[in-house]
């Protein structure tokens, strides 16, 4: 939102500061392209691949230990039904008013997660990734935090970690809140501070304005296109994704984040027939309130790109996803999070 002269807003909820690379390479879930997702071995591809940052989704075990996790629930991501000495855990849990069957991070201390191998999520798109199932454990965000810092200085370079706190109100309500296992982290690897290459997402933004007020790492928004902030729900807040897009909700959002990370429809609105259309107002409407873009989720698979951008019949073969890339750095965003990283690194160099 561009401000009138003499305009006054409300105050932030701390000092802006600002991210350091842009534009930047993330990989979503480590290399998931390559690797079982959330796997040192997909963390590591992508940096030897050269990416800037990597994402990392958490989720918090029994004993409060936070874990790369994407799902609350385990079976699609790891061996957990192979293991007869956890079949009695099998139930089902309601998360964020969903129904789920099948085994829960939260039914399981560390130390027993600590026993289960990683899979690929979708083998049959992905079978060179599959061939890697049962060779890698779950780590916690200690052990990557860890292992990112040992890169880092073996590389010579700073290596980004985006972390995103999943399902926190949900959490919270059963005593597992993730604030507190994060910070305990965060300090521990002496990362907690505004110049910091680690910063914090959640799609809700009432855990990031908790951490708005007790932690210094760079906080991002994240924006769904369609549906609600599942925080939003359960305190009965009428608003909507669509409402925290407009220039009135940035200019809310910019209170307490300091960048947004959002589904590319929001950027690259589709057409009704499922085409990649003009880009929206949200990236202007966003840096006018200096708040950084980064966008979600590249990946190379035809099913999951725009029908122009689609090459051949199969849903599995890869189309063009550098031209997806470079629709979006058109469009001015300042990171670009995928599974692929080594199809979008071309689009980026030949600007440079
Ligand atoms: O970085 C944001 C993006 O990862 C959000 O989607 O479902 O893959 O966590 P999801
Ligand atoms: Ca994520």
């Amino acid at each position: 939102m561009v401000r009138a002269p003499g305009q006054r807003r409300a105050p932030r909820l701390r000092p802006a500061h600002s991210l350091v690379v842009t534009p930047a390479v993330v990989a979503h879930r480590g290399a998931s392209g390559y690797r079982p997702e959330h796997t040192l071995e997909a963390y590591r591809t992508a940096i030897r691949m050269g990416v800037d940052d990597i994402e990392l989704d958490l989720v918090c075990t029994a004993d409060g230990v936070l874990l790369a996790r994407h799902d609350v629930e385990l079976s699609l991501t790891t061996d957990v039904a192979d293991h007869r000495e956890y079949a009695d855990r099998h139930r089902t849990l309601t998360i964020d008013g969903v129904e789920q069957r099948g085994w829960f991070v939260t039914d399981f201390t560390h130390a027993e997660v600590k026993r289960l191998t990683a899979r690929e999520r979708r083998p049959a798109a992905r079978p060179h990734s599959a061939a890697h199932d049962g060779r890698y454990g779950v780590p916690t965000l200690n052990e990557v935090l860890a292992m990112v810092e040992a890169e880092s200085v073996r590389r010579g370079r700073m290596v980004g970690v985006m972390l995103e706190l999943k399902h926190a109100s949900w959490f919270d309500s059963i005593g597992l809140g993730l604030a507190e296992p994060l910070l305990r982290d965060l300090a521990r690897h002496g990362v907690d501070h505004a110049r910091s290459r680690v910063s914090v997402m959640s799609f809700e933004p009432t855990i990031l304005r908790t951490l708005a007020g007790c932690a210094k790492v760079p906080l991002i928004q994240l924006l769904d296109a369609g549906s609600v902030p599942a925080d939003f729900v359960a305190a009965n807040d009428p608003r909507t994704y669509a409402d925290l897009v407009t220039p009135a909700g940035l200019a809310w959002i910019e209170r307490y984040a300091d960048g947004l990370g959002v589904h590319v429809d929001l950027v690259l609105a589709r057409t009704p027939g499922g085409m990649l259309g003009e880009p929206t107002s949200l990236v202007r409407d966003a840096h006018a309130e200096w708040l950084t873009v980064h966008t979600w989720t590249l990946r190379a698979e035809n099913a999951t790109l725009p029908v122009d951008l689609r090459i051949g019949a199969d849903p599995h073969t890869h189309g063009d996803l550098p031209g997806l890339a470079r629709r979006l750095l058109d469009a001015g965003v300042d990171g670009l999070i995928t599974d692929h990283p080594d199809l979008v690194f071309p689009a980026l160099s030949e600007r440079t």
